[in-house]
């Protein structure tokens, strides 16, 4: 008989976690309280880009590295199972240093970077601008350029992560708020508004919101690290396609382009809890810092802001693997990089399940 998986939370997370153990022959519910992909998943710009973000050591960064290595597998894999076009495109990034001591930490980075697989390389001024004409060079002190970096746009996954699963029969239950995990005698219950679920593994991957889920097992409330929001804005421009061929960044301000054209300018952090709310100016101070970056976006009115909730845990350490001594299992918690840790993510929960 088929292992009967539920999985609670259906963004990109969640949602490669259900095809991959659909393809694999188990019996797949996944449930989400809004619709699938509706939050953060679809908010992102949907960079891979380990040049940029993997700045500092932790825990996760060779999990990134792995599945920014199966990213071009994972959406040719995806979008030939599904039928569905996927924007990816590995262009690499510029990053700029404004001053001598930005140009010296970017240095000190990209050193450390160098020896975990991370490859880059310094620009003359010149050869920042042959990548990206227009680029405002006047207040550039240095630039590297990142070969490995790609975007890929995370609307066209959880599209084509939609079909695939319903295609793999992937029973999808959305608009539908689990409340509750009971691990006991090697289950699980999925206690939801539509009734009780029975499964033979779970996997909490509800993003921001999975601390909200409560676990308990035989002797009682089973602790699971609390996750929050951290919002984001982005904002977004039409723009001539082919404009903008590498991802650009500076700091906390990266710019990248759709093949459709769509240039998408980023970004901000704040600790606001689910507040939805566009801030004007923050909105404004990143099309100010886009505009620095491509002087002609300042005659431009950004055609869309919005923000997004990406999914922390208070060390930003993301928490995926199994819950001891239960037949559940955490996949949450990857904060900036939800988009680029998913195929890894989907690989070792799928691979731990179906092992055990
Ligand atoms: N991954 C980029 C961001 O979270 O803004």
């Amino acid at each position: 008989m088929a292992i009967r998986v539920v999985v609670v939370g259906a963004g990109i997370i969640g949602g490669s976690i259900a095809w991959r153990l659909a393809q694999r022959g188990a019996e797949v519910t996944l449930v989400d309280a809004g619709a699938m992909g509706g939050e953060a998943s679809s908010a992102g710009a949907g960079m891979l880009a380990t040049g940029g973000e993997i700045v500092s050591p932790h825990g996760w960064r060779q999990m990134a590295l792995e599945s920014r290595d199966l990213y071009p597998a994972f959406v040719q894999e995806l979008a030939g199972e599904s039928g569905c076009g996927i924007d990816f495109r590995a262009n690499g990034a510029v990053e700029l240093a404004a001053s001598e001591q930005e140009w010296a930490h970017l240095e000190e980075r990209a050193a450390a970077q160098g020896g975990i697989g991370i490859h880059s390389h310094a620009l003359t001024i010149q050869e920042a601008l042959d990548l990206i004409p227009g680029l405002e060079a006047g207040s550039m002190f240095g630039a590297r350029f990142f070969p490995g970096d790609a975007i890929v746009d995370p609307r066209d996954i959880m599209g084509a992560l939609r079909s695939v699963c319903r295609a793999r029969r992937v029973r999808l239950v959305e608009h539908c708020a689990v409340r509750k995990l009971r691990a006991a005698n090697g289950t699980v219950q999925v206690y939801t508004p539509m009734g009780l679920l029975k499964a033979d593994a779970a996997v909490l991957s509800s993003g921001a919101w999975s601390g909200a889920v409560e676990v308990s097992g035989a002797q009682g409330a089973i602790p699971t690290p609390v996750s929050f929001p951290v919002r984001g804005h982005l904002i977004a421009y039409l723009s001539t396609p082919g404009r903008l061929n590498p991802i650009l960044r500076h700091q906390n301000t990266y710019l990248l382009q759709r093949t459709s054209g769509r240039l998408i300018a980023g970004t901000s952090e704040e600790r606001v809890g689910f507040d939805r709310s566009l801030d004007p100016d923050i909105v404004a101070d990143i099309h100010s810092r886009a505009s620095r970056l491509l002087p002609e976006l300042a005659g431009i009115a950004a055609e869309q802001s919005w923000t997004g909730f990406r999914p922390a845990v208070e060390d930003l350490e993301p928490r995926i693997g199994r819950l001891e001594s239960t037949r559940i299992w955490l996949a949450y918690g990857h904060y900036r990089n939800g988009i680029l840790l998913a195929p890894a993510t989907a690989e070792r929960i799928s691979g731990q399940i179906l092992s055990s």
